[in-house]
């Protein structure tokens, strides 16, 4: 693949990424917003929201082809954001640490790349940035106890597979 293809690729990839956490985390608040983990989780949305932002910046003055599966996250998004909040406040932690945990992963090898690319340190330092801010919802998730959820390791296992098959097929469809 060219080196304009992968840069496509990362962009259109984070792009759907982040609008996929807006839209778990409104599953999440339409569920928990009136409860006492609310403004944590109404907080980390909006900073999804920043992070959509800067890809979506990124997708304009690049022309880069955004995802067709929007609509898909739209609703797969939400539906795991509400389904992991009806399992209770550790349930929607628990999501959390999971889909963060793989995008960690996914950030972490994107910033490796990008090393060896200097004229693209402008991505670079939003990328590190997104990334910065997801070890923290990351961190905030386990502070607020998800690992006591029932069924941790089952459920962030399934959350985990999700969200890499979701990575796969964003970077290409
Ligand atoms: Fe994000
Ligand atoms: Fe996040």
């Amino acid at each position: 693949m060219g080196e304009k293809d992968k840069i496509h690729e990362m962009i259109r990839v984070n792009h759907a990424g982040e609008y996929g956490a807006i839209r778990i985390y409104k599953g999440q608040l339409a569920v928990l917003g009136k409860s006492s983990v609310g403004p944590v989780i109404q907080h980390m949305a909006e900073q999804e929201q920043d992070h959509f932002d800067l890809f979506d910046k990124e997708i304009k003055d690049r022309h880069v082809r955004p995802t067709a599966l929007a609509p898909l996250w739209h609703v797969a998004g939400f539906a795991l954001g509400a389904a992991s909040a009806l399992l209770g406040k550790k349930g929607a932690m628990a999501c959390t640490v999971a889909v963060e945990s793989v995008i960690d992963e996914h950030y972490r090898d994107q910033l490796k790349d990008l090393e060896t690319l200097p004229k693209e340190k402008d991505l670079k330092d939003k990328i590190a940035k997104c990334h910065a801010e997801e070890l923290e919802h990351h961190d905030t998730s386990l502070e607020l106890e998800a690992e006591k959820l029932p069924g941790y390791k089952v459920f962030t296992t399934f959350v985990k597979t999700a969200s890499r098959t979701a990575i796969w097929l964003s970077k290409k469809i």
